[in-house]
């Protein structure tokens, strides 16, 4: 598969359609089986889980509700951890197993912000699914439930996630070249 190019860097083939499909089906037998008889509330993470979501739902089978949040790092402060939220999550989340679905999780920053604001709606439980993980990075005492795959520390792009608000439409994740 053939390299693409995005703004001014190059990026490689990473993980491929085929090996993300097979990794969602997982991913959703082990949430179908870990939350059987459970009510729960899928909290997808606008914009990056929107692909991954939307292949990962097809294949659940629990009973839930679905309402997408949308969280955002202040430009230029994302080492500060200020993170602003522009859609919360609703308070009917109160009483379910509340997921939340990212594409990728970095630092953990953002899940800083999110976690307790998911907490405060009262739900039985809070866990977190995310396709993508940078485990050496990771700096939170919650853990990740439902983890894809745990890759190294290479930028990332592609099915859903963006350089510069580009690339979120590849079919695959590419990770940046060195040329
Ligand atoms: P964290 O708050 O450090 O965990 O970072 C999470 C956010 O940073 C993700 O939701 C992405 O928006 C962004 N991010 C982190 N690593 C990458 C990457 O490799 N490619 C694209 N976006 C990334």
């Amino acid at each position: 598969m053939e390299n693409v190019k995005i703004k001014d860097k190059t990026f490689k083939v990473y993980l491929n359609n085929s090996q993300i499909q097979t990794e969602i089906q997982r991913l959703a037998g082990e949430i179908n089986a870990r939350c059987a008889g459970k009510k729960v509330t899928f909290l997808p993470v606008l914009s990056g889980s929107f692909l991954f979501f939307a292949d990962l739902i097809k294949h659940i089978k629990v009973e839930h509700e679905i309402y997408f949040v949308k969280y955002k790092s202040y430009s230029g402060t994302d080492s500060t951890g200020i993170v602003d939220a522009m859609l919360p999550p609703p308070a009917s989340i109160k009483g379910t197993t509340a997921i939340i679905v990212e594409d990728i999780v970095d630092t953990g920053t953002t899940l800083k912000t999110i976690v307790p604001d998911v907490q405060k709606s009262g739900p039985d439980a809070v866990k977190i699914c995310s396709l993508l993980l940078k485990p050496d990075k990771y700096d939170f005492a919650f853990s990740v439930d439902f983890t894809g795959f745990e890759i190294e520390n290479d930028f990332v792009v592609g099915y859903g996630l963006d350089y510069d608000e580009a690339g979120r439409n590849l079919r695959h994740i590419y990770k940046l070249t060195n040329s």
